[in-house]
């Protein structure tokens, strides 16, 4: 969070400032409310939770605990399968659960698989609604949250997902955008998930900002067997725009993130994030989609291919001159990003750049993230 937003947050706090909630949404998902100023509640368990989260009240919705929907529906044990990538299998490899018929539509080697049930099947969330961590006991075990069909004006700050059956391909995803509205994630942490950690697409969700979340690949089940994650980021609505911004994503080995979309593609502003030890790739844009990526002030470390393909549809703000095709529609000039110990980061396309207009961001220098991000990201850290 920059000076300025600090210092609103601080004028507003008393007053129109979402109760729970610190600070206000910027970027895309400028005004978003989420459960503006009613009375919060402090579910007792996760029953009350799940009630809380799916009705039709707007809701502030603390977590002053953890809340474990572990063996909460149950086992259950059936045929899955062993994809290629599984080069371990007995040292921290990833079978896959037979989601979207992705074994069946394979020839991948039948294997058996036993998973928890509720990390399946996400809470679909209702409007208007803050959920909340207090300090950093704020935990959601063994489910994600989804935001669909519609459902707008979201706010989810300070808790931590983790441990959606992290051993298997499809085991979970941690947050998913379907043709949502207004969604501001801020400072979440998500770890040991068995898909994504974040998934959009495919209706369009125009208005959303993640910002100072932790996407932390760590995991003893790698797709890439080498205890990095693969499944970070998959951004491919038709039609999303996501300010995303000063994010800690560290230890993935893939799709950090990948865009796509077709319709209008996403655009995304990745923008004063922290990228760092990844063994496989950060972005890959689809090349026959309509994804676009701004990406400015970023700053890499020990990853190994900063973009794999799509860099038609990238702008990488390489230098000071060509930055300044940003002035006009974002205001001012893109910051260049720092590349150590990482692959080359490329892309020259500046014909999205009018998509920017009115997100309304800033931008620091590259050289000021890495501290920044490392100690403001991630949970508990409000
Ligand atoms: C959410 O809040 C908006 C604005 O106050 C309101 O128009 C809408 O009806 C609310 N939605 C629900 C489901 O309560
Ligand atoms: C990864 O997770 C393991 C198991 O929790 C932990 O021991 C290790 O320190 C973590 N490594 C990093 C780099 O975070």
């Amino acid at each position: 969070m920059h000076f300025s937003q600090s210092l609103l947050a601080c004028l507003f706090a008393s007053n129109t400032v979402a109760a729970g909630v610190t600070g206000t949404a910027f970027g895309f998902a400028a005004g978003t409310t989420g459960g503006g100023d009613v009375e919060p509640v402090y579910p007792t368990d996760i029953d009350e939770l799940t009630s809380y989260l799916t009705d039709d009240e707007p809701r502030v919705i603390i977590l002053s605990k953890e809340y474990n929907y572990i063996s909460s529906e149950g086992e259950t044990t059936e045929d899955g399968c062993r994809p290629d990538s599984n080069t371990c299998p007995d040292d921290g490899g990833q079978d896959a659960i037979n989601g979207a018929n992705w074994c069946t539509n394979s020839d991948y080697p039948t294997v058996s698989v036993t998973y928890d049930k509720a990390a399946i099947t996400p809470i679909n969330l209702g409007s208007n609604k803050s959920i909340v961590g207090e300090g950093d006991k704020g935990v959601l075990r063994g489910k994600g949250l989804r935001i669909a069909n519609g459902a707008q004006n979201i706010i989810i700050q300070n808790i931590h997902i983790t441990e959606l059956n992290p051993q298997y391909i499809w085991g979970g995803d941690a947050i998913t955008l379907v043709g949502a509205d207004l969604v501001w994630i801020d400072h979440v942490r998500i770890s040991l998930v068995g898909r994504q950690h974040i998934v959009a697409g495919y209706d369009a969700s125009p208005r959303v900002t993640i910002s100072n979340t932790e996407i932390d690949g760590n995991t003893s089940w790698s797709a890439s067997c080498d205890n990095h994650h693969y499944w970070a980021l998959l951004l491919i609505g038709e039609g999303d725009k996501i300010t995303f911004q000063n994010n800690y994503v560290h230890h993935t080995s893939g799709r950090s993130p990948k865009v796509g979309g077709t319709g209008d593609g996403t655009l995304l502003h990745a923008v004063n994030n922290l990228f760092e030890e990844n063994t496989g790739h950060a972005f890959a844009i689809a090349e026959d989609e309509n994804g676009r990526v701004l990406a400015e002030g970023n700053v890499f470390i020990n990853v190994v291919t900063p973009i794999e393909e799509g860099d038609a549809f990238m702008f990488s703000a390489p230098d000071a001159s060509a930055n300044a095709a940003c002035q006009d529609p974002l205001g001012y000039v893109c910051e260049v990003n720092l590349l150590t110990a990482s692959g080359t980061l490329s892309g020259s396309a500046t014909d999205f750049l009018s998509g920017f207009s009115g997100e309304g961001l800033t931008a620091v220098a590259a050289s000021q993230v890495a501290a920044s991000v490392k100690s403001n990201a991630g949970v508990g850290k409000l």
